[in-house]
């Protein structure tokens, strides 16, 4: 019998609690499990129940993560919480708690080799991050979102469902920039500000704002 030199690899999955059982969890959840490295325990949610076809258990509130998480022998979770502010407090929150903070990957995203993603970031199908692009932590690249080379997405910011962002683009710290819209190269996006759906984005946007429209302009209130 010939013996083989080959060591045998075994890959531990990292076990991971979704925290969000909602319709952005769903899709977050098929990314997670792209990662053949990425076991998906369950999911804990504001009441408790998780939407029909959830794909994972629902294990309690999340509330009281720091037990489940000890329970199910889990040290990562994934904030799936669409609404940004909500998302930064709990990510925050389970951080404060000790866990650390999984990336969903979807297996059809094209994320550049040079790209650097934090933790809690979420790039979903169909989605491409170009070159030298760098995206913080707990992002959402949403569906079909392209982000060209050189930009710089802050924390906690939502890149919705095929909007494009052109390169050199800095986008601060939990800005929405809406389904379809575009940004027009080396543009800055205040922190917070809102970029309507279908808005093509051609000055800067201030902290804060809300704009619409092509070209886009500050929505008075
Ligand atoms: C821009 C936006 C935030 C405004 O929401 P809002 O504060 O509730 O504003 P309203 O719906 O009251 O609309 C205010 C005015 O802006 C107009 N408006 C709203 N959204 C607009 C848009 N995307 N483009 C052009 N005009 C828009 C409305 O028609 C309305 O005009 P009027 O006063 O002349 O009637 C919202 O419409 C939007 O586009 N959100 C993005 C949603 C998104 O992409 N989510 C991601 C999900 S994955």
């Amino acid at each position: 019998m010939q013996v083989s030199t080959v060591p045998t690899v075994v890959v531990v999955p990292l076990r991971v609690i979704v925290v969000g059982a909602q319709g952005h969890a769903r899709v977050c959840l098929e990314a997670l499990t792209d990662e053949a490295t990425i076991q998906v325990v369950g999911a804990v949610s504001r009441d408790g129940v998780g939407a029909p076809d959830l794909g994972t258990p629902t294990l309690g509130l999340d509330v009281d993560i720091a037990a489940i998480a000890l329970a199910h022998r889990v040290e990562k979770v994934f904030v799936a919480i669409g609404i940004n502010e909500t998302r930064r407090s709990a990510i925050h929150r389970c951080a404060e708690l000790g866990l650390g903070h999984a990336i969903a990957r979807s297996r059809f995203a094209m994320v550049s080799h040079t790209t650097l993603l934090g933790a809690g970031t979420a790039i979903l199908a169909g989605a491409t991050v170009n070159a030298a692009a760098t995206i913080g932590r707990g992002v959402i690249v949403n569906t079909n979102a392209a982000i060209d080379h050189d930009c710089v997405v802050d924390d906690f910011a939502h890149i919705a469902p095929g909007a494009i962002v052109a390169g050199g683009v800095t986008i601060g710290e939990g800005t929405l920039v809406g389904i379809g819209a575009r940004v027009l190269p080396n543009l800055s996006i205040g922190a917070w500000a809102t970029v309507g759906a279908g808005a093509v984005v051609t000055r800067d946007v201030p902290e804060g704002a809300t704009v619409v429209g092509i070209p886009a302009r500050i929505l008075e209130r």
